[in-house]
């Protein structure tokens, strides 16, 4: 199949999927999601990414009782549908579905499981990435992959119309993360990013990427770091599920970062040999 949705159970192709309208994401976004690629038909840290979606329930306080398991191989089956070696793996778990009331009593079922498979390539770790730079306008939920993304998709669209990959985010001087990336500094050999408090997402890549510079030996200090340090750092780089190690040449119009190749390149193809290895094809 070249696409699937799945929805509490029914599957169709993703232009034929209906939805009904009481679903609570229709009216409030309320719900989490989560997303990988999957290399081969495997989706990449899905056990990570598996448990942080319960995480994410758990802190929007929406009773997520299918066990992990169970969802995991829902999603497997999803994947196993679709042709092509690198898929895009998107589900998400809203409230459930009720007449439209703010407060959750109003919700007649339990939570509902959305899932879409599709092509979806990883996006190219030797280019050069442009960013421009904007205050943090999000709320104190960062930390929860929650479906209310209006200041995400407004950032993305400004650094789309500006012809630029990112958005990276600043709350006054510090700088929090992107609008769907974490963001990373390299400073004198040593990495710095942001801590995982409620103004960021804790991406799984990120993670993935601390774990490597402890293997390579690269210091990591996870600490608020400055515009001025990102903007004088040896080098910038992005990170998500979809774009693991994105560096970053220009931002708001001026050259930054491309000083230290060699730190950035040991992270990059260390990353990029883990997930072959995942995938089993090293
Ligand atoms: N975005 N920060 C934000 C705000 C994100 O939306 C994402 C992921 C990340 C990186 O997380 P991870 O490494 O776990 O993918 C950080 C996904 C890809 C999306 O919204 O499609």
């Amino acid at each position: 199949m070249k696409n699937i949705a799945y929805y509490n159970g029914k599957t169709a192709p993703i232009e034929e999927m209906m939805i009904p309208m009481n679903d609570r994401a229709c009216y409030f976004g309320d719900g989490v999601y989560d997303a990988t690629i999957a290399l081969n038909h495997v989706p990449m840290a899905f056990q990570d990414h598996i448990d942080r979606i319960y995480r994410s329930a758990g802190l929007a306080e929406i009773p997520l009782t299918m066990p992990k398991e169970e969802m995991k191989d829902i999603l497997q089956g999803l994947v196993n549908e679709v042709d092509g070696d690198e898929l895009m793996l998107y589900w998400q778990v809203t409230r459930g579905v009720g007449m439209r009331g703010h407060a959750y009593d109003s919700v007649e079922s339990g939570p509902s499981l959305w899932a879409f498979v599709k092509p979806g390539a990883l996006k190219d770790p030797y280019k050069f990435y442009s960013c421009i730079t904007m205050e943090d306008k999000r709320f104190y939920y960062c930390n929860i992959k929650t479906l209310n993304l209006l200041p995400s998709v407004m950032a993305a669209q400004h650094a789309a119309a500006a012809g630029c990959y990112e958005t990276i985010f600043h709350r006054g001087d510090r700088v929090t993360e992107c609008s769907h990336s974490n963001v990373h500094i390299l400073r004198n050999g040593t990495l710095y990013t942001a801590p995982c408090d409620e103004l960021i997402l804790p991406g799984i890549t990120r993670a993935h990427i601390l774990a490597i510079c402890g293997r390579i030996g690269i210091p990591v200090v996870e600490e608020p770091f400055t515009l001025d340090q990102l903007m004088t750092a040896d080098e910038v780089f992005l990170s998500s599920s979809t774009a693991p190690t994105s560096r970053v040449n220009r931002i708001d119009g001026r050259d930054v970062g491309c000083k230290d190749e060699k730190a950035f390149s040991a992270i990059r193809e260390a990353y990029r040999e883990e997930m072959r290895r995942e995938a089993g094809l090293a």
